[in-house]
């Protein structure tokens, strides 16, 4: 299997052909995206809440995203691993940005993605490329703005608002982006930006009209039930599977039906009339 690379990004862009990304978070679920040839995995911040159970994406530092960006490396070694930089691990200072996304990038990510776009973010988004970490940019709603958003809220509900993210996507393609996520917009607002770029976007809750879409992996698979937004489809139940599964096993422990014979180890029946002889 060839390693797909930035470049496979663009070149489905160009040939209209629809480009396909989950998150994942562990080494056997990135298997399994491996062998289905998705075309990109992002282990992203959102594993905060659906692994680690914290409210928001604030909660999760570099070095918890670092396990997991290793763990699904490990298991997807020749897909487009994209590792998401938490909050305030590049808002500090350039060295501190180029110095995390490095850290990304050695623990097997083959690139990063940032929120937002101001004038430092696309400094450090070019500073990046340049070092040679291909960036995914983030544009709409931006989760690490939550408590300055004030809730999620659709982004580029107006023709006004949805030029100011396409000027922001401009910018962040200029830097070096070689695309970019738009969360939770009309479809309209998305298909306009998506139309005015280059470079490939990404969407999530934003339409059918972007160059490819991202969803949560436990959100589509029905694991995490905490809530589920509007724009999730559900292609599993395993919350069900799951928790039938759980409660099968804990009544068959306890009513002795598990292990049978058919999960046990015998001992040989020379050491067995030892033992028995012992008693
Ligand atoms: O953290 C995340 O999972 C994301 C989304 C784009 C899916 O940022």
């Amino acid at each position: 299997m060839v390693k797909k690379s930035v470049s496979t990004f663009q070149k489905l862009k160009d040939k209209g052909e629809k480009i396909a990304m989950l998150t994942a978070y562990d080494y056997s679920t990135a298997q399994i995206l491996e062998k289905i040839n998705i075309d990109g995995i992002l282990v992203g911040d959102s594993l905060a809440q659906v692994v680690l159970g914290y409210e928001n994406t604030y909660g999760v530092n570099l070095e918890e995203m670092l396990i997991f960006i290793k763990a699904v490396s490990r298991g997807a070694k020749n897909s487009f691993v994209i590792g998401d930089m938490p909050f305030m691990s590049y808002n500090i200072s350039f060295e501190q940005g180029l110095e995390n996304a490095g850290k990304m990038i050695k623990a097997g990510a083959s690139a990063v993605k940032l929120e937002g776009c101001n004038d430092y973010i696309v400094n450090l988004v070019s500073r990046c490329v340049e070092s040679g970490m291909p960036v995914l940019g983030h544009l709409g709603f931006t989760p690490q703005l939550l408590n300055t958003i004030g809730g999620y809220k659709i982004q580029g509900k107006s023709a006004d608002t949805t030029e100011k993210i396409l000027e922001s996507a401009l910018k962040l393609q200029d830097a070096g982006a070689f695309a970019v996520v738009l969360e939770l917009m009309p479809a309209q607002s998305a298909e306009y930006i998506t139309k005015n770029l280059k470079i490939p976007t990404i969407g999530i809750g934003a339409g059918a009209g972007c160059s490819g879409q991202i969803v949560v992996i436990d959100d589509i698979l029905g694991k995490f039930t905490d809530f589920t937004p509007k724009f999730v489809k559900k292609y599993a139940n395993l919350h069900d599977i799951i928790y039938n599964a759980a409660d099968k096993y804990l009544s068959e422990v306890k009513e002795g039906i598990f292990p049978s014979e058919e999960q046990s180890f015998e001992l040989n029946t020379e050491e067995r009339e030892k033992l028995n002889a012992v008693k």
